[in-house]
């Protein structure tokens, strides 16, 4: 399954405002089972991009196609996680697995199905569990697990441990590489962090802001799992980039606010 991007923009329209402009003519392939990080300011398009893929929003112009079937609304073959779990809090964990599932199979089929996924993310012994009795980075393998369960083509997670404490953050993401290595999911990963990008692609993609557009493409070359050593010139190149475009949003915001 191949995803392509074909020419996206995306332009809000603000009463009273000129348009924003926030995407424009994005073009982009990504061939099955790899594994992509989004990188770039924030509010240069990321979650707009991630939005758009997933069918929650229409792009102003452009497609998309998961090879040739053309996206315009949401499926189960994309997976969608984000920084915040959503799970039902009156459903157990394994009830929250099980509820996507509920048409699709027979019970014990749907019970048996959450039950391996839950234990892939290493929740087998809180199936009975309410979301509110688990911390944050357990909320967020609940979340995970519920997503690969309905086993999509496509897996689209924002920030997905952006509101994780770094040591659990460096656990999940070891847990997502090993569900990654074993599933071979194509997955297209917003995050802030350059160093968990390197950790977990194959291929870095940055955006630029205004309007966003993808500036560079970097393919990572490098044994998994990652060491520090290996990603250090990597990480060091993104650095100066992102920093370079941060500088030029910041002096564009200036520029802005003494014209107004
Ligand atoms: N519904 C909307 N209406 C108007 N502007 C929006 C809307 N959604 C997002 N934006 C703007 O689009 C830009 C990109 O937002 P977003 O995709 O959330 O960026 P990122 O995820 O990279 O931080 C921001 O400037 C944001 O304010
Ligand atoms: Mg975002």
């Amino acid at each position: 399954m191949t995803l392509t991007i074909d020419g996206v923009s995306k332009q809000f329209n603000q009463t009273g405002k000129t348009p924003a402009i926030v995407l424009k003519d994005i073009d982009l392939t990504i061939p099955n089972g790899q594994f992509v990080s989004l990188l770039g300011p924030s509010g240069c398009g990321k979650s707009t991009l991630l939005s758009i893929l997933a069918g929650l929003q229409k792009p102003t112009s452009g497609k998309i196609f998961l090879d040739d079937v053309r996206i315009t609304t949401p499926s189960p073959d994309k997976g969608v996680v984000f920084q915040e779990a959503a799970l039902f809090p009156w459903l157990n964990v394994l009830e929250n697995v099980m509820f996507p599932l509920r048409k699709k199979m027979p019970k014990k089929q749907q019970t048996e199905r959450a039950k391996h996924f839950l234990q892939m993310v290493q929740l087998g012994k809180f199936l009975e569990h309410y979301p509110h009795e688990l911390s944050g980075g357990m909320q967020q393998r609940v979340s995970i697990a519920r997503v690969l369960a309905m086993d999509p083509t496509l897996l689209l997670m924002d920030e997905p441990f952006g509101a994780l404490d770094e040591q659990t953050r460096i656990i999940l993401q070891q847990e997502v590489e090993k569900i990654w290595l074993d599933t071979k999911k194509t997955v297209l990963f917003v995050t802030h962090s350059i160093r968990e990008a390197i950790t977990l692609s194959d291929r870095i993609l940055v955006m630029g802001a205004r309007p966003g557009t993808i500036i560079k493409d970097f393919s990572v070359d490098l044994a998994r799992p990652r060491k520090k050593a290996d990603m250090a010139p990597l990480e060091e190149t993104i650095m100066d980039l992102l920093k370079t475009e941060i500088a030029k949003v910041m002096r564009e915001e200036l520029s802005h606010a003494s014209n107004d």
